[in-house]
């Protein structure tokens, strides 16, 4: 497949985007959604895949294994704005979806959103990461995914980042936006992907609290352990290595996970031996013995880049409520 150059970013109602996820703008707006869709929406990188399998197997794990083996999970939670040609665009596929409910993904910004989904009391799980595990994730992916535009050098598109010019515009509106969506909306569960590496089975417990499902312990665990890091990486359904605009050699769509530095590996073998010291050397080669990872932004920010990033972020994030975790 012929690949058109990259797109560029293009101001659209005050939000960078483009056209890719504005094409196809009026069908999205006039998108009629059911009363018991399900929205996972999210900034880009957040997670979305994430949590949309875990929304996935809890409704729809026990049906055919075909499923589970022959549909990505792209195909079945399908991203309402995408429209690039010749593929069929979201809003298309998610009209055509045969199962209820239909789970659909989204990265709006909040004020986007098609108005049927508020109207019909649809169900909205957000995903939030922190800003700068969100902003190193985001660089490598459009460094690999060859329909986002250029990133250009790491120090430049963080610029571009804390000024919102990335695709789906700033990171900053779009959590705080859809925070203060949550104050006025009950159908709203707004989730950190930080708690999620730190517990995912109490993030679990949350998710089916919050959409009414009690699956058994035996079908819990079964969506536990199918969603960690290194089974979604091997599974093709999960990590995108079917979709062709991404180049999996430049940077893995599951990029980061269980740790590999060799602090992490002493740990796992030695902790009931020598913790303390193990401890004191994972504090110094600053890994984190969490099984997911955050905090992948110390390997890319410099210190520089680090205080300017943290003075920027006070000015932006002044709602006490909303706190973000760069470290567990
Ligand atoms: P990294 O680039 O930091 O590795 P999205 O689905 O919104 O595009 O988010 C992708 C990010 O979520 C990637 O982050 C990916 O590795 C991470 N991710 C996906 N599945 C995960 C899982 N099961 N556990 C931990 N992180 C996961």
């Amino acid at each position: 497949m012929e690949l058109p150059p990259r797109p560029q970013l293009f101001d659209f109602n005050g939000v960078s985007m483009t056209n890719i996820f504005t094409d196809n703008w009026d069908n999205v707006q006039n998108f009629k959604a059911r009363p018991d869709d399900i929205l996972i929406a999210t900034y880009p990188k957040a997670g979305t895949t994430w949590v949309s399998y875990i929304l996935d197997l809890l409704y729809f794990g026990n049906m055919s294994p075909d499923r589970q083996t022959s549909i990505p999970v792209h195909d079945r939670v399908p991203f309402l704005e995408i429209c690039a040609p010749p593929l069929p665009s979201g809003a298309d596929l998610a009209d055509k979806l045969p199962t209820t409910p239909r789970l659909i993904k989204t990265h709006l910004p909040v004020q986007f959103v098609p108005k049927s989904f508020w109207e019909q009391r649809c169900k909205v799980v957000y995903v939030a990461r922190n800003a700068k595990d969100n902003a190193v994730s985001y660089f490598h992916f459009d460094r690999m995914n060859l329909i986002q535009p250029e990133p250009g050098d790491w120090s430049s598109y963080l610029q571009g980042f804390m000024e919102g010019k990335r695709v789906f515009g700033s990171w900053y509106d779009h959590v705080n936006g859809w925070w203060e969506k949550k104050q006025s909306y009950s159908n709203l569960h707004y989730m950190f992907y930080e708690d999620l590496i730190e517990d995912s089975e109490q993030e679990i417990d949350r998710l089916c609290s919050f959409l009414g499902l009690s699956p058994s312990p035996e079908e819990k665990e079964r969506v536990r352990a199918s969603v960690t890091f290194d089974s979604m990486k091997q599974n093709k359904m999960t990590n995108y290595t079917s979709v062709p605009v991404m180049n999996h050699k430049v940077s893995p769509f599951m990029r980061k996970g269980t740790t590999s530095c060799w602090a992490t590996f002493f740990f796992s073998i030695s902790i009931s031996v020598c913790a303390p010291f193990i401890i004191r050397l994972i504090k110094y080669c600053e890994c984190s013995p969490s099984p997911g990872k955050v905090g992948d932004w110390k390997n890319h920010f410099t210190v520089a880049q680090n205080e300017q990033f943290d003075e920027d972020y006070k000015k932006k994030m002044k709602n006490p409520d909303l706190k973000f975790r760069c470290e567990i």
